[in-house]
């Protein structure tokens, strides 16, 4: 069938800890301003989407395979930082094979019957995406390995002593799974995926080019060095590309014409403390703690995140891989260390290198 189907379940803290019904789960979220803005401007194509020019090559190839053979894609994982297009590459997959997509999230699946009850509503060759799938459950994920491997589940018919258990078919399909902590997976589970894409964030190139391709569908007008100016201060992620446009396209109605051109992004920006790297005031509370509260470091994560007021979790999968990209933060063994470009970032001046003494 065409067309992508609603996302089907409610990620909602509201579901925490309660099982889920089928009307749970083919409910669909209110959607936010937010949403609706994704929506608008979500590519639905692989021409459409910038960027991430390896892995759209050799999905390209795997697509005209599969068609050809008229089978499904094999198995996916996407891994990467978030907002850098996963759950996007996976619904233009879906598309592009013209088959239904499906979305859930490891977390929401918490009973081996609630995954089976989305594996046996399959149609042949649909996506299953399952997001965050490094949080499913042990039980839950036992069930998923013969599900990818031979297409089939185990459901225990009756209980106690009398029970005994029963193989079903599903129809083959493709699981797309994606991660931000692609080393949480177990190995079993890595290994039945077909292959894996490793997101890399998007260069200000990319990044303008995303920009003005959504300031078109938005009808927003935008010059080249707007878009360019924005891109830059994106952190080489696509969805705070989208969010920034979306600020800076209120600042320039407002204060404007409505045209955002370098000098409307630069004054927008510095108003939402957006710096000239694209760090926040997050981004930069880390770096002060780090170097005023820690010494330079090395701390541990956790000691980090209570400083900041942050969540771990948090800390190291949204600000850390962008810090550790621009070279301000390195990941060592006794724990995170400031880099002498990151003192020189927020104005103070490196420590001197230790002096090399002589042994003799
Ligand atoms: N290559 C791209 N081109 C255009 N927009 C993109 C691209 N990648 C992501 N986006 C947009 O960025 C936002 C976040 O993408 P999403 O797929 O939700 O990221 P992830 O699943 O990796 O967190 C969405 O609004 C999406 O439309
Ligand atoms: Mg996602």
């Amino acid at each position: 069938m065409n067309g992508v189907a609603p996302f089907f379940c409610v990620f909602g803290p509201g579901n925490k800890g309660k099982h889920m019904s089928q009307d749970d789960v083919l409910d669909p979220k209110p959607l936010s301003d937010e949403t609706v803005f994704d929506e608008q401007i979500r590519p639905q194509r692989l021409e459409d989407f910038p960027g991430q020019d390896p892995i759209k090559e050799k999905l390209r190839i795997a697509i005209l395979a599969a068609k050809g053979r008229n089978e499904p894609l094999d198995h996916l994982l996407l891994n990467g930082p978030p907002g850098l297009g996963k759950t996007t590459l996976a619904r233009i997959l879906a598309n592009e094979m013209g088959v239904d997509f499906k979305a859930t999230s490891g977390p929401v699946i918490e009973r081996q019957a609630d995954l089976t009850a989305i594996l046996t509503g399959l149609e042949a060759h649909d996506v299953l995406f399952i997001d965050e799938i490094h949080r499913l459950n042990h039980a839950v994920e036992e069930t998923l390995y013969s599900a990818m491997e031979d297409f089939e589940v185990d459901i225990l018919l009756g209980r106690g002593p009398t029970a005994r258990s029963m193989k079903i078919g599903l129809k083959p399909f493709t699981l797309i799974g994606a991660t931000t902590r692609a080393g949480l997976l177990t190995p079993p589970l890595r290994a039945r995926f077909g292959d894996t894409c490793r997101f890399e964030f998007y260069s200000p190139k990319e990044l303008q080019a995303i920009i003005i391709r959504a300031a078109r569908i938005l009808d927003v007008p935008i010059d080249s060095d707007g878009a360019l100016e924005i891109a830059s201060r994106s952190r080489g992620t696509a969805r705070i590309a989208n969010r920034l446009l979306r600020r800076v396209r209120d600042y320039a109605q407002v204060k404007g014409t409505g045209a955002i051109t370098q000098e409307m992004a630069d004054a927008a920006l510095r108003l939402l403390r957006v710096d000239e790297l694209g760090l926040d005031d997050m981004d930069r509370a880390i770096l002060h703690t780090l170097i005023e509260k820690f010494n330079g470091g090395p701390v541990g994560l956790s000691s980090l995140a209570v400083a900041v007021g942050e969540e771990s979790q948090t800390l190291e999968e949204v600000h850390e891989p962008f810090l550790i990209q621009v070279g301000f933060i390195k990941r060592t063994q006794q724990g995170r260390v400031a880099t002498p470009r990151a003192y020189v970032h927020i104005g103070l001046k490196p420590p001197e290198a230790p002096q090399q003494t002589a042994l003799f």
